[in-house]
Formats: C-alpha cells, sequence, structure tokens
C-alpha cells in the first residue's frame, strides 16, 4: 500500500496578459512541473534533488493545495484512495496541517513575530483537533520537548526572534507534526543552516519518522543530504524527474549524466578539485529542443537535440530519461 501516489502531475503558471506581453497573449502558459510520477511507501523518506529553480517547491506546494493564485495542476495526487484534485478548498484546508503537513526553508518567515511559539503550536491543535487552550498549551510543551527543544515549559513562551534559526526550525517541526500527520514535506528544512545544526535537524526528522511512523518528503539541491537521509529519491530537472532510483542503487550506479554532474560537483575530498556542471538552468519558458538537460550534457548526442526521451527502466526500480543510460557513462566521467 502506499500512502501517496503522485500520477503524471504538471503544473503551470498563467502568463500575465495584462502587461507589455500582451502581445505574446497567444503563447501558452508556461509549465514548471511536467508530468512527474511518484509513489511514497508508509515510513520512507523520499527525496527530491535538483538545482534552484528545477520545480521541487512548487511540486510540494501542489501536493498541499497551496499553488499561487497564478498557478493550476494537472493530474492526480491520491492520497488514501482518494484523489485530492477533486477536494474542494475547504477539504483540502482540513488536511493540510493535519495529514499532511509541511516545513519549510525559511523558519523565520513562516513563523507569526507577534505570537508565543507556544500559542502558534497550540493554534494548530485548536484549529485541527479542537483541543481548548489549557490542553493545547500543555500538548505544546510536549512537542517542544519532542523536538528537543530545552526546558521547554520556559521556551513556549518565547517570541520567534528570541530563539535561533535552528531552533525556530524545530518549532516549524513541531508545528507540522502536532496533529501526527500521516506524511510530512520537509522542503530544503536546513538549507538556511549551518552544517552542524543541519545535521541535528536531519537527525530529529528521522527520529520522527521512526517514533511516529510517517513518510516524508524531504526536498533538497544537496546530494550529500540524499545520500544520507533517504530511502529513495527522484533527481529533478527543468520540471521533469530525469532518474529515480532506491538511494544505495543511485549512488552506486547512477546513469543520468545530469545525476552523474550533480555527484561530481559534491565535495567528497578536498584535495580533488569539485567540477561543477557548465552552464546554468534554463528557464522554464525558453528550454531546449528534445533532453532539457543536453544544452549542458558533456555527453549529449545529435539525437539528443532532437527528441526527449521518456523515463525508461534500467533495472528493478530504477529508471531514466536518457538515450544513452546503458552505457555506464560514470565510468567515463
Ligand atoms: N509565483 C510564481 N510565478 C511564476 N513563476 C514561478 C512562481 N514561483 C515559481 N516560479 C517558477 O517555477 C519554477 C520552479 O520553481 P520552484 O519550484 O520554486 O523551484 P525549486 O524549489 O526547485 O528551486 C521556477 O522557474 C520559478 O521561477
Ligand atoms: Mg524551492
Amino acid at each position: 500500500m502506499s500512502f501517496l501516489k503522485v500520477k503524471d502531475l504538471s503544473v503551470f503558471f498563467k502568463r500575465n496578459t495584462n502587461d507589455t506581453q500582451k502581445a505574446f497573449a497567444y503563447k501558452k502558459d508556461i509549465q514548471v512541473v511536467n508530468t512527474v510520477s511518484f509513489e511514497i511507501e508508509p515510513s520512507q523518506i523520499f527525496g527530491i534533488v535538483g538545482e534552484s529553480g528545477c520545480g521541487k517547491s512548487i511540486t510540494a506546494y501542489s501536493l498541499m493545495g497551496i499553488l499561487p493564485n497564478n498557478a493550476y495542476s494537472e493530474g492526480e495526487i491520491i492520497f488514501n484512495g482518494q484523489n485530492l484534485t477533486t477536494l474542494s478548498g475547504e477539504q483540502r484546508r482540513k488536511l493540510r496541517g493535519n495529514q499532511i503537513s509541511m516545513v519549510f526553508q525559511e523558519p523565520m518567515t513562516s513563523l507569526n513575530p507577534v505570537f508565543t511559539i507556544g500559542y502558534q503550536i497550540a493554534e494548530v491543535l485548536m484549529t485541527h483537533k479542537g483541543f481548548n487552550k489549557g490542553k493545547a498549551m500543555t500538548k505544546a510543551v510536549e512537542l517542544l520537548n519532542a523536538v528537543k527543544i530545552p526546558s521547554p515549559e520556559l521556551r513556549v513562551k518565547d517570541y520567534p526572534h528570541q530563539l535561533s534559526g535552528g531552533m525556530r526550525q524545530r518549532v516549524m517541526i513541531a508545528m507540522a507534526i502536532a496533529c501526527t500527520p500521516a506524511i510530512l514535506i520537509a522542503d530544503e528544512p536546513t538549507t538556511a543552516l549551518d552544517v552542524t545544526i543541519q545535521s541535528q535537524i536531519l537527525k530529529l526528522i528521522d527520529k520522527i519518522k521512526k517514533d511516529m511512523g510517517m513518510s516524508i518528503l524531504l526536498i533538497t539541491h544537496d546530494l550529500g543530504i540524499v545520500y544520507e537521509n533517504t530511502d529513495r529519491v527522484c533527481v529533478m530537472y527543468a520540471g521533469r524527474f530525469l532518474e529515480t532510483a532506491k538511494t544505495i542503487e543511485l549512488f552506486k550506479n547512477p546513469r543520468h549524466p545530469y545525476t552523474i554532474g550533480l555527484l561530481k560537483s559534491l565535495p567528497v575530498n578536498k584535495n580533488i578539485p569539485l567540477s561543477p556542471i557548465p552552464g546554468i538552468v534554463p528557464r522554464p519558458d525558453n528550454l531546449p529542443e528534445g533532453c532539457k538537460f543536453s544544452n549542458r550534457c558533456l555527453f549529449a548526442l545529435e539525437a539528443c537535440k532532437e527528441q526527449e526521451p521518456d523515463l525508461m527502466p534500467v533495472s528493478d526500480e530504477h529508471y531514466v530519461r536518457c538515450i544513452r543510460a546503458g552505457e555506464h557513462l560514470w565510468k567515463m566521467a
């Protein structure tokens, strides 16, 4: 059984036709997520990795039902047998924070500066569980303890600015897990934090998964984080999945040149110079023909620039979108 099954999810932004672009109004909407499919199993940490701008957050927002007003999605998001895309706004609001919740990259901007952290956690419980304020505040202290905030009975009265970045992220996690959701989406939860705090937060997320049995979607631009923390991973580029596999398999046997490029830009040993992927991520309204990575790919052939390949199986549960996937390019890189 899978908790969450995403089928051919696409997300588009409407073009703004009120400005000088009016002349281009005939152009199609801008697609930033392109028919992605995946399944998250119970108690699994599932990773999505890719450079900035490839569509990771927008994928997460569509799962949460919080896309910006000028965006819309296509495809299915099936959670516990129910297609979420057919639900009303009110029904989705009920699921949010309760069954599916999310931790964002910037813990400061998602906390309200004028309320104590205790109150903000309590509010989640009052809204979704109908707790009275006293019971919710008691539970807030327990949650602060669960996310390892020292002296929780004192810190519960703190305002967000009184906490460090790492502590604020712990508070965000406490809010996200308050109603024991089935799925926690963590979107670059440690990107704003320094390295030692990063690993503490990731350990905490892993512990929560084990203690509460929830499934976690961990979004990151950092393959190192994927390696240490996920069970399965999708490598995303220009709104598409280019490679998906069990994490161990992806690192043992990377097949897509983009994955290989990301691996080569990992700082494994300070004596080996890093080799970043040349070029920059193309804008979604200006993607190359054929394979979307072909203009940066060290292994591209003429055929790559003509037709975009499908995501094809190379072995059990390992899929790659590259016509050269069978050539073991990793060994030549
Ligand atoms: N509100 C928006 N309006 C128009 N385009 C947007 C908006 N938000 C994001 N995008 C575009 O959608 C693409 C994917 O963005 P995002 O999912 O945030 O990337 P990631 O999280 O992987 O860095 C980017 O090209 C970005 O510019
Ligand atoms: Mg993002």
